[in-house]
């Protein structure tokens, strides 16, 4: 199945590489949609087709739903010890070491991501996280408990099932891997449906899958739109389960969807409006490169996003003028580019919707102090927005943009600084910067999101729990708390002696 050869075009000295899977995979296989439509992915570099991709809808999910219930139900994945899973999903992980560069150009064709990012985060992200939960695979035990002096009890944790995978397009070698290893782990067997705008890589990892031992009907691809393919996982009767990640808009329809068809459980982790909190204390210079980076990563396009930065009063007008300063030497353009710092937006809708919301954030009133315009001759670039003057109620410090836009505001006490940051319908993360510790306490005992990071921004690990907290969702993923959404916990009670009343 794999195309040999490349067609050798270079960027930057980065080898782009053919794209190779275009077709759904189901069961094992590559194939066409059902429909035989097909649709075009785009580089957000120029705004040019990239590749025309199978386009899945209902009877493809029947389909792939289909196979995940036989390899389920019947299959060999579920029944092999967690140490033989365990072996495969290395070798899966060892595979994609191997093709690594290859994925990584392929994140920065499809998403905009920077090449150097896309692999050294993105992958290796990717990778570690599957290694991780094939280290947890053999080590899932339930407990024993002695009831009474007749009766004991014991806990076994099975895997949910057949598991629907709806990802976005920000992360896309992330979400595949943070969702499909903790699945795999358990047991259980998915239909994974990647975002539209970025299926290319979840169709390699599928292939690259399979290579590596994972039976046919374990992992299924659909590529395909959100209110067709999308929407027929989340109201499928025979998925158990559907873990989300996208827009609080979705993330409600997926549950109702759940809740209207066969009362699937849902797992969403639905984006944030991330407070990042800098106390007077703070080095300035530290703190202005922890803000830049908290925002303006992978071009602002990240669910954990510092969008709100809150600096005291005392070193708020120094702040803002370095932040200035510094703002002048962040390079935006090609993300093949080692030099850049900020690719192009994922695509056009995204690129307007970021650019209305800045003349929306201009015309409430909020100072525009860098950026904030489009910029090239093509693709979807805009300069990174830095906004001061910022309210609380503006559009622009409530609404998750999704892009590289800042707001910084200015507060005077720590009670005051709490319940501002607090001050969102959000919950997914926050960022303190201070060095006393009385502080840091009280901020991460009081600020209601689900990850707090304390002089430092967006560090992550796959041993990290991860997921919000308000209308940021339900459900973690990373850590053993993902392995354990996977697992149904079943309880077993028997006597101990042969008790003749029983
Ligand atoms: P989205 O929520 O529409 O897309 C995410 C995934 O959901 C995609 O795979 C999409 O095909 C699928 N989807 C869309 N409609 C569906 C439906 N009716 N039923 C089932 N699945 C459906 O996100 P979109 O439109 O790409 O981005 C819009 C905004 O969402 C962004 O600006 C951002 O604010 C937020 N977002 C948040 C993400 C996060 O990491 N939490 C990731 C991507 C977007
Ligand atoms: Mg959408």
């Amino acid at each position: 199945m794999e195309k040999e050869g490349n067609n050798g075009a270079a960027e930057n000295g980065i080898k782009i590489p053919e794209i190779k899977f275009t077709q759904l995979f189901i069961n094992g296989s590559f194939v066409d949609s059902v429909s035989g439509r097909c649709y075009e992915t785009r580089d957000p570099r120029t705004g040019e087709v990239l590749a025309s991709v199978a386009e899945g809808d209902k009877a493809d999910v029947d389909l792939a739903v289909a196979a995940a219930r036989q390899a389920f139900d019947h299959g060999k994945w579920p029944r092999m010890s967690g140490y033989e899973r365990a072996e495969i999903m290395i070798r899966f992980a060892d595979l994609i070491e191997q093709h690594r560069d290859e994925l990584a150009a392929l994140e920065c064709l499809d998403a905009g991501k920077l090449f150097s990012m896309a692999n050294i985060i993105d992958l290796e992200t990717s990778i570690r996280t599957i290694r991780y939960y094939a280290g947890a695979a053999d080590k899932i035990h339930g407990e024993t408990l002695k009831m009474s002096r007749e009766l004991q009890g014991y806990t076994l944790k099975e895997p949910i099932g057949v598991v629907g995978h709806i990802i976005p397009w920000n992360f896309p070698s992330i979400m595949f891997a943070i969702k499909v290893a903790p699945a795999l782990a358990a047991g259980c067997t998915t239909v994974v449906k990647p975002a539209e705008l970025t299926p290319l890589t979840a169709l390699y990892y599928a292939y690259l899958a399979h290579k590596a031992g994972i039976p046919e009907g374990v992992i299924n691809v659909v590529t395909g739109f959100g209110p067709t393919a999308g929407a027929a996982i989340a109201s499928h009767m025979d998925i158990d389960m559907v873990s989300f990640t996208g827009s609080t808009a979705v993330g409600r329809f997926v549950m109702e969807a759940a809740a209207k068809s066969n009362l699937k459980p849902v797992s969403l982790e639905l984006g944030g409006k991330s407070p990042l909190v800098i106390f007077d204390d703070a080095d300035i210079d530290k703190a202005v490169d922890i803000a830049r980076d908290a925002t303006f990563f992978n071009n602002g396009e990240a669910c954990i996003a510092a969008s709100r930065i809150f600096v005291q009063e005392g070193i708020y007008d120094q702040f803002v003028q370095r932040l200035a300063e510094r703002m002048k030497s962040w390079v935006v353009g090609d993300p093949f580019d080692p030099r850049v710092q900020q690719g192009p937006q994922v695509d056009k809708v995204q690129y307007e919707k970021i650019l209305q919301y800045i003349e929306h954030g201009k015309r409430e009133g909020a100072t525009l102090l860098t950026g904030g315009k489009p910029c090239g001759k093509r693709g979807y670039y805009i300069e990174p927005a830095v906004f001061t003057d910022v309210k609380d109620d503006m559009l622009i410090a409530q609404d998750e943009i999704f892009g590289p836009v800042m707001s910084v505001m200015k507060f005077k006490t720590t009670e005051e600084a709490i319940e501002r940051a607090n001050n969102t319908r959000y919950g997914l993360a926050a960022g303190v910067i201070t060095k006393d510790i009385d502080t840091v306490n009280r901020l991460t005992r009081s600020i209601r999101a689900g990850l707090i990071w304390v002089n430092c921004y967006f560090e992550m690990d796959a041993d990290l729990s991860f997921g919000g907290f308000k209308i940021s969702g339900f459900g973690k993923d990373s850590g053993l708390d993902a392995l354990n959404k996977y697992m149904h916990v079943k309880s077993v009670v028997m006597p101990i002696y042969n008790t003749p009343w029983l």
